[in-house]
C-alpha cells in the first residue's frame, strides 16, 4: 500500500522499517506500493519512484534481505491524469504548481473532476518515453533481484485510463474499441516481458466504480 512517506521517489527509513515487519509477518510474496516509473507519474509528492540510480540506490538501501523463501514484488505503475495530488490526509485533490503540483497526462484531455485542469493528451514521443521508462524500472527491478513485478492498470492509473472508454476517447490506434483500448497496455506488458524473467502480473479494476447511466426506456 503506498506509504506517501517518500521525498522525490527516494525510499528511506520508514520503507525499510514497514518492509523489515511484512517480510517477517509469514507472508510468502511481498508485494512493494505502487512504484512511479517516472516522476510525473507520481500519484502525489509522496511516493515512491523507481526511475533514475538515485531512487534505484535507496531502495537497494531500504529493502532488507527476504527471509527463507519469501518472495519480493514490486507493483510499477504510473498515475497519469491521477498523479500530482495532495497525500490522502490532505484531501487528495489535484495539487496545482504554486502548490508543488506538476503538468499531468492521460490518453485524452479528459479531467478526472470535471472541476480539474485537463491532463495533457499523450503523444506518440509521450507513449513511447513512458513504455521506455515502465521497461527501464522492470529492468532496475531485476537488478534489484525483485522477484516478481505487477503492472499496475486499476485503480484509475495511467493503463487503466487506456482501458475505460469513460478517460479513453482516442481516435487513433490507442482508443475505440476493446482491441484499441487494451493495445496501450498490451504494448507496455509486452515491453517489461522482454526485459523481466520472473513472473509477470497485471492489476485490474473489475470496474470504473461510474454510476450506471438511468436505462433509456423500457424495452419493446
Ligand atoms: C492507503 C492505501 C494505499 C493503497 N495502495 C495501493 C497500492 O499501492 N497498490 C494497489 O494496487 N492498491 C493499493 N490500495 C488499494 C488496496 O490494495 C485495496 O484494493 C483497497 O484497500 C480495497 O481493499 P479491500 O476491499 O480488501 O478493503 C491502497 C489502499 C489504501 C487505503
Amino acid at each position: 500500500m503506498c506509504q506517501y512517506a517518500s521525498t522525490n521517489g527516494l525510499a528511506n527509513d520508514w520503507h525499510l522499517t514497514h518492509w523489515t515487519n511484512l517480510l517477517n509477518s509469514g507472508a510468502g510474496l511481498v508485494m512493494l506500493e505502487a512504484t512511479a516509473v517516472e516522476a510525473e507519474g507520481r500519484i502525489s509528492p509522496g511516493c515512491l519512484g523507481l526511475w533514475s540510480d538515485d531512487t534505484e540506490a535507496a531502495l537497494a538501501n531500504a529493502l532488507p534481505q527476504a527471509p527463507g523463501d519469501v518472495r519480493v514484488a514490486i507493483q510499477l505503475g504510473h498515475a497519469g491524469r491521477k498523479a500530482s495530488s495532495a497525500k490522502p490526509w490532505d484531501g487528495g485533490a489535484l495539487l496545482d504548481m504554486a502548490e508543488g503540483g506538476w503538468p499531468t497526462s492521460g490518453p485524452s484531455a479528459l479531467p478526472h473532476l470535471p472541476t480539474e485542469t485537463p491532463p495533457h493528451e499523450l503523444t506518440e514521443t509521450d507513449l513511447d518515453r513512458i513504455e521506455a521508462a515502465f521497461v527501464c524500472a522492470a529492468q532496475r527491478a531485476a537488478k534489484l533481484g525483485i522477484d516478481v513485478v505487477e503492472m499496475h492498470a486499476a485503480h484509475g492509473y495511467l493503463l487503466h485510463q487506456f482501458l475505460s472508454p469513460l478517460s479513453n476517447q482516442r481516435t487513433d490506434a490507442w482508443g475505440g474499441s476493446f482491441d484499441g483500448r487494451t493495445a496501450y497496455p498490451t504494448r507496455i506488458f509486452k515491453a517489461m516481458r522482454r526485459v523481466f524473467d520472473g513472473p509477470l502480473g497485471v492489476r485490474v479494476s473489475a470496474t470504473d466504480g461510474a454510476p450506471k447511466k438511468p436505462a433509456a426506456g423500457p424495452r419493446s
